[in-house]
């Protein structure tokens, strides 16, 4: 049995150790193991190699994907897709994974209604996708997120300012969420819950008024032009305020181990649906249990926002 594995869209700390894993376990199972470069553009060329156990040493620990990625736009039309089931028909590839977010999962989604052999991985540092607690690349995004903070903070406090501090995630807070929970924000801005930002004001000048030195507010990307927040907030507040956007460092980096463990578990559970010829499922974790899915259902299931983080922070960082 041939089986390949791609990787797809942003990028994710955690892509390499879900690869390992594949190749690794894929082989022990008695599996000729393809690898596909740049995700379903790489599919649609044909960029398919046969990969062995040495092929994934010493890609544990680091960030990114060794086999490529891409947000393919022609595989979304009929030209490309039909490109990309007649290259899976001439490798003769019997499973295929698809490791990436929302718009890899769909498009895992499309292959499986054309009778693929298909399952999907969740990686994404968004954490973005309802059917799962966790995406895998969401937590050692958090660590790299909170390091950069913690390091701000450090000027911020210096300065007696205050800083706005941009970060990914898309449609989803979570990012902003955890992060401004763990390096200690004193407030976000996320789409799930508006504080208004009279609130926001007026938590910023008790502070100050107490005679705390920074203030950290981290702000999902869906949320409007930071610059424009930062003046708005100096002019309510009277603090000189800074404006910090991280960008692409949030999706850099070695895998926490959370997202390593994540990654083999995962993976893990995949080549049993394999090997039980179960097909068309995404792989999760959901209370401690890992586990799999119809594709479709998965991506009917809506997000949840864990209002509790908010009320948290909102009491301790003050
Ligand atoms: O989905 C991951 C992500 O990093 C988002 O947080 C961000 O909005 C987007 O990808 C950026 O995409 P690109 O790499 O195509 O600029």
């Amino acid at each position: 049995m041939k089986i390949g594995i791609l990787t797809s869209g942003g990028d994710a700390p955690g892509m390499n150790p879900a690869i390992r894993a594949f190749v690794r376990s894929g082989i022990y199972n008695g599996f000729e193991v393809y690898g596909i470069e740049s995700g379903f553009e790489g599919l649609i060329n044909g960029r398919l190699n046969k990969l062995n156990e040495s092929s994934v040493g010493d890609v544990i620990q680091r960030g990114g994907t060794f086999l490529g990625t891409s947000r393919s736009e022609e595989f979304m039309t009929k030209e490309g897709f039909g490109k990309a089931l007649n290259i899976l028909d001439i490798f003769e590839i019997d499973a295929l994974v698809v490791c990436g977010g929302d718009g890899s999962l769909r498009g895992a989604l499309k292959l499986k209604k054309s009778g693929i052999n298909v399952l999907a991985i969740p990686i994404s540092i968004d954490n973005d996708l309802g059917y799962t607690d966790y995406t895998i690349g969401f937590m050692s995004c958090l660590e790299t997120v909170t390091e950069i903070v913690s390091k701000i903070r450090d000027t911020t406090e210096s300065h007696s300012r205050a800083n706005v501090v941009e970060v990914m995630g898309r449609g989803c807070g979570d990012i902003a969420l955890y992060a401004g929970l763990a390096a200690g924000a004193e407030n976000i801005i996320i789409p799930e819950y508006k504080t208004p930002y009279e609130e926001i004001y007026k938590k910023a000048i008790m502070c100050k008024n107490r005679g705390k030195k920074h203030h950290i507010i981290l702000m999902a990307e869906a949320m409007g032009d930071p610059y424009e927040f930062a003046r708005e907030f100096e002019k309510h507040t009277g603090i000189d305020t800074k404006v910090t956007i991280p960008g692409y460092i949030q999706r850099g980096g070695s895998p926490s181990v959370f997202d390593r463990v994540l990654a083999s578990q995962m993976v893990f559970k995949a080549m049993e649906e394999i090997k039980k010829k179960n097909f068309g499922l995404a792989i999760g974790i959901s209370r401690d249990q890992i586990i799999s899915m119809e594709i479709e259902e998965a991506l009917k299931v809506k997000k949840k926002f864990n209002k509790e983080l908010l009320d948290i922070l909102k009491v301790i960082s003050i």
